[in-house]
C-alpha cells in the first residue's frame, strides 16, 4: 500500500464557493451491512459511502459466508447462510466497527468468534457493554486469546439499561434483540440519527421495535426476518465539516443531499460564531462564513448534544476566532491528536486533561503533518487550506476511512489541494 498524501497550497484569504453534494453516512451504512446477516434474503441499501470502511466490512461479510454486488452507491447483500463464526483480527483491528457482526451472528447463527478490537487513536475503546448485554440476552461470551467468543443456543428477551450511552452497543443489541425469544426492553440508548435509521432498515425487514428514537426501546423478537431496501441517511459529520468549512474561509457554500434537522446543535454552535446558515429545503442548507468569527466553548456529548465527531473541526474555527475558547471531550479519553499536529501549523492551543484551550486569532502557517484519527485528518486539512504556504498530511488513509473524495469536493469548491501518490 504506497503511502498517499494530500498536498495543499494554504491560502489565508481563501474563500470556497459552489455546491457540494454529502455522500451516505458511514455510521449509518456500517451497521446496516451487519444487519444483513439477521436475514436470508437479500437487503439492498442505496446512497451507500464508497469509503475505505465499507471495503472492509464487506471482507468480513464475506469471510463470514455473505453474497453481495455493487453498482455505484448501490449495494444488494444477501447472507444465504453463514460459512463461519469467525471475524478476523487483522480485518477487526482495521475497523473496531466490525464488532457490529457480533449481535447478528449471534441470532442468526448462534455462535460469533470475533477479535477484540485494539485500542485506536482515539483512546482505549472497551466493549463491556456490549458483551453484558448480549450475556443478558443468554449468551455465553468468553475472551480468550484476544478474541471474544460467544454462544448461545437461542437468545431470549431482557431489560437492560446502559450504564453509559454506546452507539455500538446499542445497535448490536438492538439487532440481537430482533431474533431473540420475547421482549427486551433497552434503556438508556444511543439518540443518534444512524442508530435510528438502523431501527429504520430493521423495520422494513419485519423487526418488531417500539420507541425508535427515544431512550427506551422495546424489541419484540421474531422468528425471522426478511429483506429489504433502504436509502442510507446522509453523513452528518461530512455535513458539519463542509459547514465549519464554509464558516471557516468566508465561504459560501450550497451542501446537497443532507439533513439540517440532524445537524441543529452544529447549526447552532456555528451561528453564534457568526456564520449565516440558512435551511433551502428538507435536503439542503447553505452557508455563508462572516468576516469576524467569535470564540465560544464546546462540550461534546452525545446526540442531541455536539458530536465528539466534530470536535477536532471545531477547534480548528476556534483558532481563527478572536479571544479564547474551551473545548471540552466528554466522550473520548484521548481525541486531542490532531492538537499537536495543529501548534506545528501555529495554533496556540494548550491541552490539560480534557480541556484544550484555544487562543486565537492565531495564522496558521503550512507544514508536512500527520493524520491520526479519521476526523482529526478532516480537520488538518481545514487547518491547510487556510494556512499560508504548503501543508502535506501524511496518512491519509485514515481520511480515506470514512470521506468519499474529500479532495475532489474541496477542489470543486476553490481549494488549491491534490493528492500525491509515492
Ligand atoms: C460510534 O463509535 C461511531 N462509530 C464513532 O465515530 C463515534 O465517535 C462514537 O459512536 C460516538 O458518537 C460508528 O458508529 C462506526 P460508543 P462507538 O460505543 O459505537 C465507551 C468515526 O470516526 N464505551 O458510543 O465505538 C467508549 O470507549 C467514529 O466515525 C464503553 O465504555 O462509540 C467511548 O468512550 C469515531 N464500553 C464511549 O463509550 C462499551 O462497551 C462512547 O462509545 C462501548 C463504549
Amino acid at each position: 500500500m504506497h503511502m498517499e498524501r494530500i498536498r495543499i497550497v494554504g491560502n489565508p484569504n481563501l474563500q470556497l464557493k459552489g455546491k457540494v453534494k454529502i455522500s451516505g453516512a458511514k455510521n449509518a451504512v456500517l451497521p446496516a451491512i451487519t444487519a444483513s446477516l439477521l436475514t436470508k434474503e437479500k437487503v439492498r441499501l442505496k446512497n451507500i459511502p464508497l469509503v475505505k470502511d465499507v471495503f472492509t466490512i464487506l471482507t468480513v461479510m464475506k469471510e463470514l459466508g455473505a453474497n453481495y454486488s455493487k453498482r455505484k452507491n448501490t449495494l444488494s447483500i444477501q447472507a444465504k447462510k453463514i460459512n463461519s463464526a469467525e471475524a478476523s483480527y487483522e480485518l477487526i483491528s482495521a475497523m473496531r466497527a466490525s464488532i457490529l457482526v457480533l449481535g447478528p451472528l449471534l441470532a442468526r447463527y448462534g455462535k460469533a468468534i470475533v477479535a477484540l478490537p485494539g485500542g485506536c487513536a482515539i483512546g482505549s475503546r472497551p466493549i463491556d457493554l456490549h458483551i453484558h448485554g448480549l450475556e443478558k440476552l443468554g449468551a455465553t461470551i468468553s475472551l480468550e486469546h484476544g478474541y471474544i467468543k460467544a454462544e448461545a443456543k437461542k437468545l431470549h428477551g431482557a431489560e437492560i439499561e446502559f450504564e453509559k450511552k454506546s452507539v455500538g452497543g446499542t445497535e448490536n443489541l438492538i439487532m440481537a434483540a430482533s431474533l431473540a425469544q420475547g421482549e427486551t426492553v433497552l434503556k438508556n440508548c444511543s439518540l443518534e440519527p444512524e442508530v435510528l435509521d438502523l431501527c429504520e432498515l430493521l423495520v422494513k425487514m419485519g423487526a418488531k421495535i417500539d420507541g425508535i428514537g427515544q431512550e427506551t426501546i422495546r424489541i419484540k423478537g421474531v422468528k425471522e426476518l426478511g429483506g429489504a431496501t433502504h436509502d442510507i441517511i446522509p453523513d452528518r459529520i461530512e455535513a458539519g465539516t463542509f459547514l465549519v468549512a464554509g464558516a471557516l474561509t468566508r465561504g459560501n457554500i450550497v451542501l446537497t443531499n443532507s439533513r439540517p434537522h440532524h445537524l441543529d446543535t452544529i447549526i447552532e454552535k456555528l451561528r453564534y460564531s457568526g456564520a449565516k446558515i440558512e435551511q433551502l429545503n428538507n435536503n439542503s442548507l447553505r452557508v455563508i462564513g462572516s468576516e469576524d468569527i467569535k470564540s465560544q466553548d464546546v462540550t461534546t456529548s452525545p446526540y442531541p448534544g455536539f458530536p465528539t465527531d466534530m470536535q477536532a473541526q471545531f477547534t480548528i474555527l476556534m483558532t481563527q476566532a478572536s479571544g479564547t475558547s474551551i473545548i471540552t471531550e466528554t466522550i473520548f479519553d484521548r481525541r486531542f491528536t490532531h492538537i499537536n499536529e495543529l501548534l506545528r501549523l501555529g495554533a496556540n492551543i494548550e491541552v490539560s486533561g480534557d480541556k484544550a484551550t484555544v487562543r486565537g486569532k492565531t495564522p496558521l502557517s503550512g507544514a508536512e503533518i500527520i493524520a491520526s484519527d479519521l476526523r482529526a485528518s478532516a480537520s488538518l486539512i481545514l487547518a491547510g487550506l487556510i494556512a499560508s504556504g504548503e501543508t502535506i498530511v501524511n496518512k491519509v488513509e485514515h481520511l480515506d476511512r470514512g470521506y468519499e473524495k474529500l479532495e475532489g469536493k474541496l477542489k470543486s469548491l476553490g481549494a488549491h489541494i491534490e493528492r500525491i501518490k509515492e
